[in-house]
């Protein structure tokens, strides 16, 4: 063996050294992060699974036909209550308040689906046997388009959803009306 090969051989070893402590540095800053959003936010990836059984909610519970739209509890949270089937969205036109804190709350019938609130953060899956939930608040009144972004079969790129973002004065004035709030059009 030369006096090259020596050195471009421990040249190679010094590298794969330098190699595995980067990989062994991000390893052990992912298990890191796992025990301490396990330890202090009680969460486990993958964390809140609520399961639901997709053959029977539009009979009893909380996703039955009279129970979707958008609802303000006595407390004053706003929820949005959708289903999602091959292709549409139950209710098809949703109303939510601007400036304050909504919480969707979708599952699906059939197969996968998921939908985005037009160029807002708000966007989710939605997959049968699982109750898909999450906050956000729209900044501005206005009206957004909300498609289907998981390809679900042929009637994909058809179905969609609109949602209003009313002021939210105008949003409870409405809210006193009925219990369940849409904007399908009667
Ligand atoms: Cu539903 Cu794509």
């Amino acid at each position: 063996m030369t006096a090259g090969s020596h050195a471009s051989e421990s040249v190679a070893i010094g590298a794969e050294r330098r190699w595995a402590i980067v990989v062994a540095l991000i390893i052990a800053s992912l298990i890191i992060v796992m025990i301490v959003t396990g330890l202090h936010w009680s969460s486990m990836p993958p964390s809140r699974v609520e399961t639901i059984d997709p053959r029977t909610l539009h009979l009893a519970g909380e996703f039955v036909e009279s129970n979707l739209g958008t609802a303000v509890g006595v407390d004053g949270k706003v929820t949005v209550r959708l289903v999602a089937q091959q292709y549409s969205f139950m209710p098809p036109c949703i109303v939510v308040p601007a400036d304050r804190p909504v919480t969707f709350r979708g599952t699906s019938t059939d197969a996968i689906h998921g939908f985005v609130v037009g160029t807002t953060n708000a966007n989710t899956m939605l997959i049968p046997g699982f109750v898909a939930t999450f906050t956000t608040t729209f900044r501005t009144p206005g009206e957004h388009l909300m498609p289907c972004h998981e390809y679900c079969g042929t009637g994909h790129e058809a179905m969609w959803a609109r949602v209003q973002v009313l002021p939210a004065a105008e949003f409870l004035a409405r809210s006193h009306d009925s219990e369940r709030l849409n904007c399908v059009p009667r």
